[in-house]
C-alpha cells in the first residue's frame, strides 16, 4: 500500500543523494508528466533546478501563462520562457503532411531546447517526466515489431548530445500514482487531472499546412468547447470533461456557405472531437448530450469570426484514430 508522504519523502531523499549539489535542466511541457517532475524536483533541490519552456506556438489558449504562472509565479521554479513561435512557423511553412509536421516539430524542439540548455552551462542533469509506461513502451518500441501509425513526438536523442546525466524521478509509476503525486506536491487539480494533450500539439489538429492564423482560430473554438465540456454534468454531478478521456476541436482548412444576420459568410469549419477510453489504443466517440453540442456550436460560430460550421465526430478508433492527423 501506497503512503503519499512517506513516498515523498522518500523521493526527494532520492534525488538529492542522486544529483548532490549539481545542478539539473528540465524541458517543461506543460503536461501531467514533466510538470510532476518538476514540482518534485524542485521540491528536493530548489534553485538548482531551471525548467526550459519551449513554447512553440501551437499551445491551448492562455496555456503558456498558466504554466509560467503555476511554476515560476506560484512555486518560484526558475523557468526560462523561450518563445520560439516564430521559428516554428517558420519551418513548418509549406509542409502539409502528417509526419513531416512531427519531424520538423520534433526536431526544431530539440534544436531550441539544446540552444537554450547550452547557455546553462553548470548543468549537469537532465531531467525528463519519463513514467513507467514509457519505459515499457520504449523497450517495446526496441523491437522493431510494431507498425508505426504516428511517430510520437520523443526528445530521447537529447541526453546524448547534451552529454547530460539522465535524471527520471517517475520511472517506477503509473500515470494515476503521477497524478496523486502531483496533488501532493501542491500543484493545481485542473493540471493534473487534464487530458493528455500531443507533443506536436496544434500542428496535428490543424489538417495540412499549419498557419498562425489557423491557430488562433482553433485556439479559441477548442477553449469553448473544453468549458463548456467542464459546464454540463450528467445526473451524478460529473462533467463531461471528466466523463471524457480526450476532447478537442480539430481545424478543417476548408471553407463552407453560411449565412449571418443578412450577409453571406465563406468561412472555415471545425470539427469537435470527444473520446472515451482507458488506453488509448482503442476509444468510442463520446456521447455527448445535444444540448451541449448545441451550446458549443453556437458559441463558436458565434464568438469566433472565420468558422462558420462546426460538425461532430462520429468515428471510434479504430479504424478512426483519436487525433485527425
Ligand atoms: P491516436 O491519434 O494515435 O492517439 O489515436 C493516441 C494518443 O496519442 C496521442 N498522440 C500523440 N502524442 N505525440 C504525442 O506526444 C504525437 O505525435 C501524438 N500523436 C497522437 C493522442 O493525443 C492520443 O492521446
Amino acid at each position: 500500500d501506497w503512503n503519499m508522504p512517506d513516498y515523498v519523502s522518500e523521493a526527494v531523499e532520492a534525488i538529492r543523494r542522486q544529483v548532490g549539489d549539481d545542478e539539473v535542466i528540465l524541458g517543461l511541457s506543460g503536461g501531467v508528466d514533466s510538470s510532476v517532475a518538476a514540482a518534485l524536483i524542485h521540491k528536493a533541490i530548489g534553485d538548482k533546478l531551471t525548467c526550459v519552456f519551449v513554447d512553440h506556438g501551437l499551445l491551448r489558449l492562455n496555456e503558456a501563462e498558466q504554466v509560467l504562472k503555476t511554476f515560476a509565479d506560484n512555486m518560484g521554479v526558475k523557468v526560462i520562457h523561450v518563445d520560439a513561435t516564430d521559428d516554428f512557423m517558420g519551418k513548418l511553412a509549406g509542409v502539409s503532411d502528417p509526419e513531416a509536421k512531427r519531424k520538423i516539430i520534433g526536431r526544431e524542439f530539440v534544436e531550441v531546447f539544446q540552444r537554450e540548455a547550452g547557455k546553462l552551462k553548470g548543468a549537469k542533469w537532465l531531467a525528463q517526466g519519463t513514467i513507467y509506461p514509457d519505459v515499457i513502451e520504449s523497450a517495446g518500441a526496441k523491437t522493431g515489431k510494431a507498425v508505426t501509425i504516428k511517430s510520437h513526438h520523443n526528445v530521447g536523442g537529447l541526453p546524448d548530445t547534451l552529454h547530460l546525466k539522465l535524471l527520471e524521478p517517475l520511472r517506477e509509476l503509473f500515470k494515476d500514482e503521477v497524478r496523486k503525486l502531483g496533488v501532493a506536491l501542491g500543484l493545481p487539480p485542473e493540471m493534473v487531472y487534464r487530458h493528455p494533450f500531443p507533443g506536436p500539439g496544434l500542428g496535428v489538429r490543424i489538417l495540412g499546412e499549419v498557419k498562425k492564423e489557423y491557430a488562433d482560430l482553433l485556439r479559441r473554438a477548442d477553449a469553448i468547447f473544453i468549458e463548456e465540456l467542464r459546464n454540463f454534468k450528467d445526473e451524478s454531478g460529473k462533467s463531461w470533461y471528466d466523463l471524457t478521456a480526450q476532447a478537442f476541436a480539430v481545424f478543417l482548412p476548408v471553407r463552407s456557405v453560411g449565412v449571418m444576420g443578412d450577409g453571406r459568410t465563406y468561412d472555415y469549419v471545425v470539427a469537435l472531437r470527444a473520446v472515451q477510453t482507458s488506453d488509448f489504443m482503442t476509444a468510442d466517440w463520446a456521447p455527448l448530450p445535444y444540448p451541449l453540442l448545441a451550446k458549443v456550436s453556437g458559441r463558436i460560430i458565434n464568438e469566433v469570426r472565420g468558422i462558420n460550421r462546426v460538425v461532430y465526430d462520429v468515428s471510434s478508433k479504430p479504424p478512426a484514430t483519436i487525433e485527425w492527423e
